[in-house]
């Protein structure tokens, strides 16, 4: 396959890349086709890696409206609508909804995802889906599961035991949401075992890590602390962290030096994260992200997820990695020029690099030969005009084409 006319990640001269036998193995300008070989005119537009959504909710996804609508807006409101759920929840409900959720994905370029299985359930019913999901889409999208404890480790009957079986069946990453445990003990000391279990059973770590507007809420430098201390470093992630846009300037900046130190990546979303964040305040409101600028600018590895497609978390959302970006760039006040043209990279490289995807993905001679071509010649412009993703490639495969909506104006 030759890709002719596009602009590498925003460089500003075109380029053109060939993919043979599912692996880049040519980029220069100007190259010429063989014989027979598939051509694709990239427009004089943006060709970027495939988009990367790091965090999201698979088991529940679509969900929203049954059996009601979050009218509270509040984290604590999903959950209680989130179990009143789980008695209609089947196996086939789990995968038709995932299955419709990855499709949607995919068409806006979307080939790796990291997915959230709720493990607080004596039945585990999402898990065998999910993993049954992972297997059936691997030729469109890979998949990482996180068994995510959601209703605590220690505050839920069993809840180590789950996370065990959900380790032992197959997930990719294991999970934890301290915060949401009845005591800050308990808060540390799930974090604590989780990062057993993510050592016993060699898994990386992916945790909903103070998803609440207390600055008390102080479990990621428990789990930072652990990364450190056992090794993990880079292979642990925290997502959400809000409760650091509450902590005082002085105890944040310490927790940033050690979150470098055990080079944890962090993953915000910026979409939820305004959506249920706040929802205690009168005024001022606050935004409920995390630092995603001074972590950034401290040289934490920062992405971005979308988090919840309609669901009790999150009444919006459709599998579109520009729409969070559009949400982050605003919320965490990176709206410079350069600001916004690197934004791509929270959704790209920095979301393969939480998913420890870095030594196959980006477009490099010898890397799979997988990319996605976007309606717009950099990204500034695809974040201002929306573009949509007219190509996505995988391995040298075109799996989805979109044709750009077009206006004519009549006067
Ligand atoms: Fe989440």
């Amino acid at each position: 396959m030759l890709i002719r006319n596009v602009h590498i990640e925003n460089a500003a001269e075109p380029s053109d890349v060939r993919i043979e036998r599912g692996v880049f193995s040519e980029i220069a300008p100007l190259l010429l086709p063989a014989d027979g070989e598939q051509v694709i005119d990239g427009e004089g537009n943006l060709l970027l890696p495939p988009f990367v959504e790091p965090h999201v909710h698979l088991d529940s996804c679509l969900t929203a409206g049954t059996p009601r609508w979050n009218e509270s807006g509040t984290l604590f409101e999903g959950i209680a609508i989130f179990s009143e759920y789980k008695p209609r929840l089947t196996p086939d409900d789990v995968k038709e909804r995932a299955m419709r959720a990855l499709r949607m994905m995919a068409s806006h370029g979307i080939q790796h995802v990291r997915g959230h299985v709720d493990v607080s359930d004596p039945h585990l019913t999402a898990l065998e889906p999910l993993l049954e999901v992972r297997r059936e889409v691997a030729d469109f999208i890979d998949v990482q599961l996180v068994a995510f404890p959601q209703e605590g480790i220690l505050s839920f009957p069993d809840g180590e035991a789950l996370l065990r079986r959900a380790a032992e069946a197959g997930v990719d990453a294991v999970g934890g949401c301290p915060h949401i445990e009845h005591t800050r003990d308990m808060g540390a000391e799930s974090v604590r075992i989780l990062m057993d279990v993510a050592c016993d059973y060699d898994l990386l770590v992916d945790v909903h890590c103070d998803e609440i507007d207390d600055p008390a809420s102080r479990n990621l430098e428990v789990l930072a602390a652990l990364a450190l201390e056992t090794g993990l470093a880079e292979r642990v992630t925290a997502s959400h962290t809000t409760a650091m846009g509450s902590y005082p300037d002085a105890y944040a900046s310490k927790l940033i030096q050690l979150l470098v130190r055990a080079q944890l990546n962090i993953i915000s979303n910026p979409l939820v994260n305004m959506h249920l964040g706040g929802r205690f305040d009168t005024y001022p409101k606050r935004r409920g992200l995390t630092r995603v600028k001074e972590l950034a600018e401290a040289g934490v590895n920062v992405a971005f997820g979308e988090d919840d497609l309609q669901d009790p978390w999150h009444p919006l959302g459709n599998g579109d990695m520009i729409d969070p970006v559009f949400m982050g760039v605003y919320a965490a006040h990176l709206t410079g020029y350069d600001q916004l043209q690197d934004s791509y990279r929270f959704v790209t490289h920095n979301a393969a690099r939480a998913l420890h995807l870095q030594d196959s993905y980006g477009i490099e001679v010898g890397k799979p030969g997988s990319c996605v071509i976007v309606a717009a010649p950099n990204f500034y412009e695809a974040l201002r005009t929306h573009a949509p993703v007219t190509h996505s490639v995988r391995r040298g495969q075109l799996l989805a084409v979109t044709s750009p909506a077009k206006t004519k104006l009549l006067f």
